[in-house]
């Protein structure tokens, strides 16, 4: 037996991370490259974190792929992103070899039946899996969530005194799922764009001015560190 024995590093992890990957075109202009390849790079990158946030041990990891706001975009961009998620739902190896069960937020009824297809082919192919709790916002937006989730009070004719948090919690489409506990923005940009706006009422954020595509697990684990100083109270003292 060694006389010392170096004490594992103990630390806290957050049950659940939400990530907004942004600065994929600013990435792509600094290379004179064309924003495509931004969210290509930004796409890659999202597969590298997410295995590593499986790694780690996480439970819960979101992540902003497409806004409901995002169709303002020119309708060459909005193709090339829908294609690069088509690609990624393409290979199913993303879910099932790594045990990540994934699934799909925000309004997908808009969205090309052939997509939708994908989708819920990934969500039911990963059902199953034990590991990370992935789920990918799409034409995701926090205030037509919570809109969302009124009309359905309503249409299931709850009266005004059966309403509780809760009730509005569980018409949400992470129902059942944990609050964000750490909500992360690269590149430089200070909001939360409708990111989880009813669910992020009490996480903690860091901002990094590194742009999403260079985002690497030593930057998540910068985040990490700084997660566990900080102290949280939940409105107590
Ligand atoms: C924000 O950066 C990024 C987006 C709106 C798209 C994010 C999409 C991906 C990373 C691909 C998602 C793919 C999968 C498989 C989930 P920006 O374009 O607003 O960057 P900028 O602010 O520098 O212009």
């Amino acid at each position: 037996m060694p006389l010392f024995r170096k004490k594992e590093k103990e630390r806290v992890l957050p049950r659940h991370i939400a990530i907004i990957m942004d600065g994929n075109g600013r990435w792509a202009k600094k290379r004179s490259l064309p924003r495509s390849a931004g969210h290509a790079a930004g796409s890659k990158n999202f597969k590298d974190i997410a295995r590593y946030c499986n790694k780690i041990g996480l439970e819960y990891l979101t992540v902003y792929a497409f806004s409901t706001e995002n169709w303002k975009r020119p309708q060459e961009e909005v193709n090339n992103i829908m294609n690069i998620l088509r690609d990624y739902l393409k290979d199913a190896k993303n879910f099932k070899d790594e045990n990540i069960k994934v699934k799909f937020i925000g309004n997908l009824e808009p969205l090309d039946e052939d997509i939708k297809e994908l989708i819920a082919d990934a969500e039911s192919e990963s059902e199953n899996a034990t590991g990370l709790h992935l789920n990918i916002a799409l034409n995701y937006g926090g205030r037509d969530e919570i809109t969302n989730a009124v009309k359905r009070i309503i249409k299931e004719g709850l009266s005004a005194e059966d309403i509780t948090e809760e009730t509005i919690s569980e018409r949400l489409y992470t129902a059942g799922q944990p609050d964000p506990d750490y909500i992360i923005r690269p590149s430089g940009e200070y909001r939360l764009s409708n990111y989880l706006i009813w669910q992020a009422a009490y996480a903690e954020y860091w901002f990094s001015d590194v742009l999403w595509p260079d985002f690497k697990p030593a930057h998540l684990e910068k985040a990490l560190d700084e997660y566990n100083r900080r102290n949280r109270r939940f409105g107590g003292i």
